[in-house]
């Protein structure tokens, strides 16, 4: 939980991001790798960040670890805050207690002997006393369901055991927000859906603000509340999946779940029935059209 002394008092009935007329532009760049960015998101919100390449999404998760202002040199203008504190103004180490960061390769997050040992690290590094760490490891472990894994060295799991040791790590800090950009993108369908599911579980359970960016949009469409897609540094759509999967999603170059996408084909030949984004609905549709 934060401390009194780097929250905002005021910070309770904000949102617990928010982004007024933002812009970053990295040291050496002549463009801004974000733009003008206005957002809000509140506690407990479970948000898929997408967009084409390079479009500012792992730039925007940097701001809200204060990576950026802090490590990634640059020129910014306008206003950042998590959790009520000013990114510009806080220490890297205020906003990592509160904000957990899971990249796309695990490999690089992890260090230690032991799985155990990895997801105590933080806890240490906060000076924590000893039982609570070891509660927060057991605790970590069970909720991902990787208790059985705590002898092992990271090296010894497979892709998808190893993001989940990631993820332990993170949670065992007892973040806010977690933040993770392209967790699967190194795993198997199989392990990629069971790490989808897994952070959906922690979002609902923990009420923890989780922001996702994911190409699996397939899996990650019925997981989140709320969609938002980058464009150049611009935040162009901000919608509920349905919303913005169903509508003009595919013209900004986002994937689409690939039944909205055969849907959105039928209905360009013609054939306008609705704009499934699940499997599901896709089925309930052309049901109903045999029937
Ligand atoms: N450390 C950096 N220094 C300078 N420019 C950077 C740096 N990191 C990113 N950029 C630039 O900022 C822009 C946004 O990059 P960013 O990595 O945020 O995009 P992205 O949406 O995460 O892309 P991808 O889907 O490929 O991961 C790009 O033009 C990129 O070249
Ligand atoms: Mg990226």
């Amino acid at each position: 939980m934060p401390t009194d002394d780097v929250i905002d008092p005021g910070a309770i009935a904000m949102p617990q991001i928010e982004a007024k007329g933002f812009s970053f532009t990295y040291s050496g760049s002549s463009n801004p790798s974000i733009r003008d960015l206005d957002l809000e998101i509140e506690r407990g919100e479970f948000v898929l960040l997408t967009g084409p390449s390079g479009c500012g999404k792992t730039t925007l998760c940097r701001c809200l670890n204060g990576l950026i202002p802090n490590f990634f040199a640059g020129h910014w203008e306008g206003e950042f805050r998590v959790c009520g504190i000013d990114i510009a103004k806080a220490k890297t180490y205020e906003l990592a207690k509160l904000v957990g960061h899971v990249f796309q390769n695990p490999e690089n997050q992890l260090f230690s002997l032991s799985v155990e040992r990895e997801i105590a690290l933080g806890p240490e590094n906060l000076g924590l006393p000893r039982d609570e760490i070891r509660e927060r490891v057991e605790w970590a472990m069970e909720i991902v369901g990787i208790s059985d894994l705590r002898g092992l060295a990271p090296y010894e799991l497979s892709g998808g055991q190893q993001q989940k040791v990631a993820i332990a790590s993170v949670l065992a800090m007892r973040p806010e927000i977690l933040v993770l950009d392209e967790p699967t993108s190194f795993l198997d369908p199989k392990s990629a859906k069971a790490i989808l599911e897994t952070i959906a579980r922690l979002n609902e359970e923990l009420d923890m603000t989780v922001i996702l960016v994911e190409h699996r949009l397939d899996l990650a469409a019925r997981l989140v509340d709320r969609v938002l897609v980058m464009n150049e540094g611009e935040l162009a759509l901000d919608g509920g999946p349905r919303e913005i999967f169903g509508k003009a999603a595919h013209l900004m170059g986002v994937g689409l779940p690939k039944v909205t996408l055969l849907f959105q084909m039928l209905r360009e030949d013609g054939l306008d029935v609705g704009i499934p984004i699940m499997v599901e609905e896709a089925s309930a549709i052309l049901r109903e059209l045999l029937n």
